[in-house]
């Protein structure tokens, strides 16, 4: 036997069979991309947060420490995007820089489009079309347009409600969308806020001027403000749900105690690569501003993004993916536990938005009251699912359909859904199995809007007598109580004091 601490001993041994030469290690020939997989064909890169730089032909990027070089390489043109304001915190700022065929300003004049009124975006009480009012909501999901009529994804977004204005760049809209036409030479522009795009039934293969993103049920997508992107539909019609945020970019939440891992691993955002066109035909493109929609045309496609560079891009994510930290031996948890994605509203420490997914989980506390407890919140809670059964008995929601609980309402489980979860014994239960839903907690009041109220195919009123059942079993435990009283000095209830 020869001297094992020798490299020669670790080497492999080279034969006729394995021709390696005795070298050790291998180096990346690039960061990390997705491989397309079943139903979407596209390459991502990863990691929220990250600053990208992608190419979609070799060079297209400067060099040499520029941005803006005296002429970039290919005559292309470089443009910047900025989604927050020149002076803020390293750590908030977002921006893009793009090298594309022609600029974006190259276009024929604004004109002001027909006024929708399914769309709101400005939830001051004096806006005729919004109510603030503390009654709860159930909706069911909108019916997709009849064949004979042709609705693209932005002509489809129906405003529920929301919250403050873009104008003073604070506040929250939530809509719902229901389409069935892919949009042709035309993209739209949200000038307004992020949109947080929940599909529920078909997918959007989402054409972006940074590169394209297919998004399926069970994910989740984000464009931001400024952004022009187009959305065809593969698979036909499709319904879904939008939080649309303004002032603020959507942001991972502090991890606290919880330490480096759980939740949404920021790995797990999928960001587009650069792809572009060479499409000289006539585009429009539409603008959202105050909720108004204004158009242009152009003689080539917005899609003419050779390269780009910078942290201001559209994400999507698995909602699958989520790590659940909800398994406890005893004790539930705030629901805030189950944060995909917040963002922060004007107010030091306080979120204008959390959204949160339930997805499985085991239910494991013991001697515990497992439903969600009864309780009344600061926050608004809007409710919705992507698919499965609703977990909750006080509602009827069906996939597709949204919840809305005001803020400081009281909510909670039915007497039946009491009687079962105080009675049975508690095993180890995997829950949910099959379902996603979600919750957006905003805190704040919540206006409706009059195409929520009065428009909206499916409203779902709870039936009066829903609670009438609700026993009060403490007066049935009389004995023992005014027993106790009495161990304590105490009078019996019932008893004047002398
Ligand atoms: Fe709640």
């Amino acid at each position: 036997m020869g001297d094992i601490s020798g490299l020669d001993n670790l080497a492999p041994a080279t034969t006729a069979a394995t021709p390696f030469s005795p070298t050790f290690g291998a180096s990346a020939a690039g960061s990390f991309t997705t491989e397309p997989r079943t139903g979407d064909p596209y390459r991502y890169q990863t990691g929220f947060g990250n600053r990208f730089a992608t190419e979609a032909v070799p060079g297209a990027l400067p060099s040499g420490g520029q941005n803006v070089p005296q002429k970039c390489r290919y005559d292309l043109y470089s443009e910047q995007l900025n989604g927050t304001s020149f002076i803020s915190s390293r750590q908030s700022l977002q921006h893009v820089w793009m090298y594309r065929v022609r600029p974006s300003v190259a276009h024929r004049p604004l004109e002001r489009m027909a006024l929708s009124p399914d769309l709101e975006a400005c939830f001051a009480p004096q806006n005729p079309n919004v109510h603030y009012t503390p009654l709860t909501y159930t909706w069911g999901p909108l019916d997709i347009p009849e064949a004979s009529q042709s609705i693209n994804f932005y002509q489809g977004i129906k405003t529920m409600g929301g919250r403050g204005d873009p104008t003073i760049r604070e506040g929250v809209a939530v809509h719902m969308y229901a389409a069935n036409t892919s949009m042709g030479n035309e993209a739209f522009c949200n000038n307004d806020g992020d949109m947080l795009i929940i599909p529920q039934v078909g997918r959007l293969d989402v054409q972006t001027e940074l590169g394209r993103v297919m998004v399926r049920p069970g994910e989740i997508f984000v464009m931001q403000a400024g952004i022009r992107f187009r959305v065809l539909l593969p698979d036909g019609a499709v319904h879904g749900y939008i939080q649309e945020i303004f002032g603020s970019h959507y942001e991972l939440p502090e991890m606290g105690p919880v330490g480096t891992n759980g939740l949404a691993h920021p790995r797990d955002f999928e960001m587009p690569v650069a792809s572009f066109d060479i499409d000289e035909s006539k585009w429009t493109i539409v603008h959202k501003l105050t909720g108004e929609l204004y158009c242009y045309d152009q003689a080539w496609t917005p899609f003419d993004v050779v390269a780009w560079h910078g942290n201001y891009v559209p994400y999507k994510y698995l909602l699958e993916k989520f790590v659940a930290l909800s398994s406890s031996m005893k004790e539930q948890l705030d629901p805030t536990i189950y944060t995909v994605l917040m963002a922060k509203s004007k107010w030091d420490g306080v979120s204008l938005t959390e959204f949160a997914v339930f997805t499985p989980k085991w239910a494991t506390a013991t001697n515990t009251f497992r439903p969600p407890y009864y309780h009344r919140n600061m926050a608004t809670e809007i409710g919705g699912l992507i698919c499965g059964k609703y977990g909750g008995s006080a509602r009827e929601q069906e996939a597709g359909g949204l919840t809305l609980e005001h803020s400081y309402m009281p909510h909670g489980e039915s007497y039946e859904a009491w009687v079962k979860a105080t009675t049975t014994p508690l095993e180890p239960m995997l829950v949910g199995v099959g379902s996603i839903g979600f919750m957006l907690h905003l805190s704040s009041h919540f206006s409706v809007t009059k195409f929520a109220m009065e428009r909206h195919n499916t409203i779902k009123i709870q039936r009066p007598e829903f609670w009438d059942n609700m026993k009060g079993h403490f007066l049935e435990n009389l004995a023992e109580v005014n027993k106790a009283l009495a161990e304590s000095g105490l009078p019996a209830l019932g008893t004047r004091p002398a």
